[in-house]
């Protein structure tokens, strides 16, 4: 036999009910996004590597050690985009999305890659669906922001708690890396290696280390809403009052960082207890859009991970019940239970036609095989009498019945 050819690690095939969940998981969020008046950008999946370093950082985990990078035949770095903000902030400024004057709300959908070691929940090929606003500083929009990730939740009926931080602006940070990277020299030697090398390039990393030493520690760090300016502090102050008014409960979390540079202001993580991992984060990123050459435009957005909702989704919406229309005879009866089977599906009824030849008796064993619910038969007699027996699989009760009278009993049923 031939060698199998398999998956690529941390890549994976979603099959049957794993592709409907991923479907259902994609589609509830973008309903919500729909609603909220956001409008879809459709991203390339390769971009230049310099985007993604100059937006997400040199010294971060993705930029160092995560990314899928490759030169294309021209020598130019390209790489498999680690996630969507990147993407959206280059769209913007290449497109001149701010040219007339409003905010804009966009969001996208798809595969996302990163060099992780693949476990439960991590993959390094993933899929997001991530919501961006960009021109806005205003502190209604964070809190809008926030609510459309805790709306996806509620809808999905997954638990995860909401934390939120403001990680300060230019003015206020400095000040507060200052102080941090103070005491966390003066514990230097009992932070892990990692750490330690993270230390003078990105001392607020430290902070969201998963290793117990190194939590320890950052445990009685100085908090960095102790040395936010006026400024970020009144915004802060009003996300939290908004979020309230809409009744999202969110606990604080001084300590909340997140793995990308870019971020100002709000950060925020949903985090579920089940999966002990963040299923939804995001936040501001007030300076990224400047930074990449564009003008001034505060902005600010999040992403789900779809793969890590699809874990915590214990139920899937059913699907409407199955026909199975079953050609017995010949060449005419065949081509009339096609017509039929058509007839049906322009209806709305999931339809599936036989193609399967042989005995009656194979014909049911092949309906229950796939799950139908219901079987008509299409047989010489029928077409004759102008009545065809619609069989309720569960219950064995049948029915003879003109066709579109059928139509009419499916329908309902088909809601
Ligand atoms: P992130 O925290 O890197 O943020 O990723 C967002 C979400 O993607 C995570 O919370 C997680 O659910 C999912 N995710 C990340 N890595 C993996 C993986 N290897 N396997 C499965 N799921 C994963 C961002 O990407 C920002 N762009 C979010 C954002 C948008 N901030 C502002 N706007």
């Amino acid at each position: 036999m031939a060698e199998k050819v398999k998956t690529v690690r941390g890549f994976r095939d979603l099959i049957g009910e794993e592709a409907r969940k991923y479907r259902y998981v994609v589609d509830t969020a973008r309903d919500i996004l729909e609603r909220n008046n956001f409008e879809e950008i459709i991203l390339p999946t390769v971009e230049y590597t310099k985007l993604f370093a100059r937006s997400i950082g040199e010294a971060t985990d993705i930029v160092e050690k995560e990314m899928f990078t490759f030169q294309d035949k021209g020598g130019r770095d390209i790489a498999l985009r680690p996630e969507g903000t990147a993407g959206v902030a280059r769209a913007y400024i290449e497109n001149k999305l701010y040219a007339d004057g409003t905010y804009k709300k966009l969001y996208y959908e798809g595969s996302m890659f990163r060099h992780e070691r693949p476990q439960k929940g991590r993959y390094r090929e993933f899929h997001q669906i991530g919501a961006e606003v960009l021109g806005t500083s205003n502190p209604l929009a964070d809190a809008e922001i926030i609510k459309i990730a805790d709306d996806i939740l509620k809808a999905l009926k997954v638990d995860a708690t909401i934390e939120i931080n403001s990680l300060g602006c230019k003015k206020c940070r400095p000040k507060y890396r200052e102080a941090l990277l103070q005491y966390l020299k003066e514990h230097k030697e009992e932070l892990c290696e990692d750490c330690q090398r993270r230390l003078e390039r990105n001392p607020l990393r430290i902070l969201d280390c998963k290793v117990e030493g190194c939590q320890l520690i950052a445990k009685n760090a100085p908090k960095i809403t102790d040395y936010l300016c006026e400024e970020c502090k009144t915004h802060h102050q009003k996300v939290k009052e908004y979020l309230k008014a809409l009744g999202v409960e969110f606990v604080e979390n001084p300590y909340l960082v997140r793995g990308l540079d870019y971020y100002s202001k709000t950060v925020f993580e949903c985090v579920s207890e089940e999966l002990g991992k963040t299923v939804i984060a995001g936040g501001r990123y007030d300076y990224l859009v400047e930074e990449l050459g564009g003008p001034p435009t505060p902005a600010l957005g999040f992403a789900a991970g779809v793969e890590r909702l699809m874990l915590l989704v214990k139920e899937l919406p059913k699907r409407p019940p199955l026909v199975l229309v079953i050609p017995f005879g010949g060449d005419r009866e065949r081509e009339e239970a096609l017509k039929l089977a058509h007839r049906l599906r322009e209806e709305g009824i999931r339809t599936e036609l036989s193609y399967r030849e042989g005995k009656i008796r194979k014909q049911f064993e092949f309906a229950n095989k796939i799950g139908a619910d219901y079987t008509i038969v299409v047989g010489e007699n029928e077409l004759k009498q102008g009545l065809f027996p619609l069989k309720n699989l569960h219950t064995r009760e049948e029915i003879k019945l003109p066709f579109e009278e059928i139509v009419k009993v499916l329908k309902t049923q088909s809601g």
